[in-house]
């Protein structure tokens, strides 16, 4: 039997995280493919919300359903154990993978070599470099015409600001794309468009081998050279320490789509990638290979089928081993609990499992006992640090339109928002509630939601702002004083903390010249 480090030391858990359409979905299934957690292409159901559905969300809801099922995607690649983390493709969903990226040691990040870096893949990196998460990045499509590698590589640079290094360099792209050369491993691999089977490796001594020009033809084989001469003189060799550190992205070429440079990405992927890490909690660090178990909820999947209310939460174990039937302290109750069915996903399926180990996600039926950033123990009080709220982009009151379910629609916004579907402001002058959000399609999420599985009507009613800051002052009285004149857009987080809501940017700019001793934020932690 493994051993708890040998079950450590083997586990890669990851996301993939993209702009919408850079190839995210078709990279996830490739690697499924080669981990032969599925044997055809196409048996992996998008999760990405079509655009024609926008406006429709029960339809994108159906989609999300899905998602439950390739929420956490567990196969074995040779001695390796991988975990791939799903995240929603529709930016509306962004809080998910913010989330999400909690629960991760590392990310693969897809770019589009046509489109170069895009918002979404922006946003997603500062989380990532908040958390100092170690990122790849894979520039896909490179049998489509797009951009120069090198002006590839100076973008990733300065708009997701980490150092890059090249670990494998494309001949051509587009239609005259012949083949990957992998810096890595020193090989060559051609290029034969196929959706189903791994590209032809050619087997070089090195870079000045002419098998290179019997295959690519002298003037590709020569610009290779040139480009690879020009990466070394550029880009210094190659740091795992630095990789690790979150500082340093390697960066992969290929085609998803035609599963090429995939195993390369993968192969590396499973030796460089960390494993699971110390995670730092408010008391201490918690170290994996601690005996205790630990594990935190990064996740709550309700079940939108009123028949069949229960949740699912996903936990990542931390440390030590989650055993079925074992009692778990519940920290923020002081319950103990114990799971007789928790599941996860091994090769597509869903499974009752009786142990998981650190890297591991663990889905627990529930119903209602759980909130995000929950943390799970064999008996310690220990809470692990989550993700910080960021300041919504959308604001609305919500107002109750049935005076004889008042009840009712408390607990149901309460439920929701510790679900993490959107976030609650009271504002303290006249009490009344403000959810934020961060896309549209949420309102309608929530208003559905408090109806059919709380009988609870509501109705929005417009509020513009601009900005939820979260405020604090080493100084009682100037805070004090801050909140006295602005009483009227002070409002209170659902944590109790103080909140400024600021209409405009303009107001944010004055309050900041004005009140010099406030500190503003935009999250919760700071
Ligand atoms: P996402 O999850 O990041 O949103 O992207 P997804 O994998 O769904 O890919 C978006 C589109 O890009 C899909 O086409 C997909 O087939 C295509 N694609 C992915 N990788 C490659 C590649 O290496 N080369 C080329 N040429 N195309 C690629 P679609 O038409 O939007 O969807 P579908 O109807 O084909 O599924």
């Amino acid at each position: 039997m493994a051993t708890q480090t040998e079950e450590i030391n083997r586990r890669r858990t990851f996301a993939i995280i993209s702009h919408p359409d850079a190839g995210k979905t078709t990279l996830t299934e490739k690697l499924l493919l080669f981990g032969g957690a599925i044997h055809i292409a196409g048996a992996v159901k998008s999760n990405k919300i079509k655009k024609t559905a926008t406006s429709d969300w029960m339809e994108i809801e159906k989609q999300r359903g899905i998602s439950v099922a390739t929420s956490v995607m567990g196969f074995n690649y040779g001695d390796y154990k991988i975990n791939i983390l799903d995240t929603p493709g529709h930016q509306d969903f962004a809080e998910d993978t913010y989330r999400t990226l909690t629960a991760v040691d590392s990310v693969i990040i897809v770019v589009d070599v046509a489109k170069g870096v895009e918002q979404q893949t922006r946003k997603l990196m500062e989380v990532c470099r908040m958390r100092r998460t170690p990122v790849i990045i894979f520039v896909n499509k490179l049998d489509r015409e797009g951009r120069d590698p090198f002006d590839i590589l100076d973008e990733l640079e300065s708009e997701l600001k980490i150092k890059v290094r090249p670990l494998s360099w494309p001949i051509n792209i587009g239609a005259k794309f012949k083949g990957v050369y992998n810096i890595y491993e020193h090989s060559l691999d051609l290029f034969k468009p196929d959706k189903q089977k791994v590209s032809e490796r050619v087997e070089i001594d090195n870079i000045d081998d002419p098998r290179i020009d019997a295959e690519v033809g002298e003037n590709d084989a020569a610009k290779l050279r040139e480009d690879l001469e020009l990466i070394d003189g550029v880009y210094p060799e190659f740091d795992p320490q630095e990789y690790l550190k979150g500082e340093l992205a390697p960066v992969f070429f290929g085609s998803a789509l035609n599963t090429f440079g995939v195993k390369e990405l993968l192969d590396c992927f499973v030796e460089i990638a960390p494993s699971p890490r110390p995670i730092e909690a408010v008391e201490r660090e918690v170290n994996p290979q601690e005996e205790g178990f630990t594990g935190f909820v990064f996740k709550i999947h309700a079940n939108m089928d009123p028949n069949h209310r229960s949740c699912i939460a996903f936990v990542k174990v931390c440390s030590g081993k989650f055993e079925r039937n074992s009692g778990y302290k519940h920290v923020r109750s002081g319950k103990i609990m114990k799971f007789a069915a928790p599941t996860a996903f091994m090769a597509q399926k869903k499974n009752i499992v009786d142990e998981a180990w650190p890297g591991d996600i663990v889905g627990l039926p529930d119903n209602g006992s759980f909130k995000i950033g929950d943390t799970l123990t064999s008996g310690e009080n220990l809470h692990f640090k989550g993700l910080p709220s960021f300041s919504p982009e959308m604001f609305k009151y919500i107002e109750n339109t049935d005076p004889m379910k008042a009840k009712q629609l408390d607990k149901g916004i309460r439920q929701l928002m510790d679900e993490g579907v959107a976030q609650l402001f009271t504002n303290q002058f006249n009490g009344r509630k403000i959810i934020g959000t961060v896309g549209q399609l949420q309102f309608e999420v929530i208003q559905y939601r408090l109806l059919h599985e709380y009988g609870a009507s509501c109705r929005w009613e417009p509020i513009s702002l601009y900005k939820a800051c979260w405020i604090e002052s080493d100084d009682a009285e100037a805070l004090a004083a801050f909140k006295k004149r602005k009483h009227q857009f002070m409002a209170t987080d659902i944590e109790g903390r103080d909140v400024f809501l600021a209409d405009s940017s303009y107001v944010l700019t004055m309050a900041r010249q004005d009140f010099p001793k406030i500190r503003f934020h935009f999250s919760s932690e700071f």
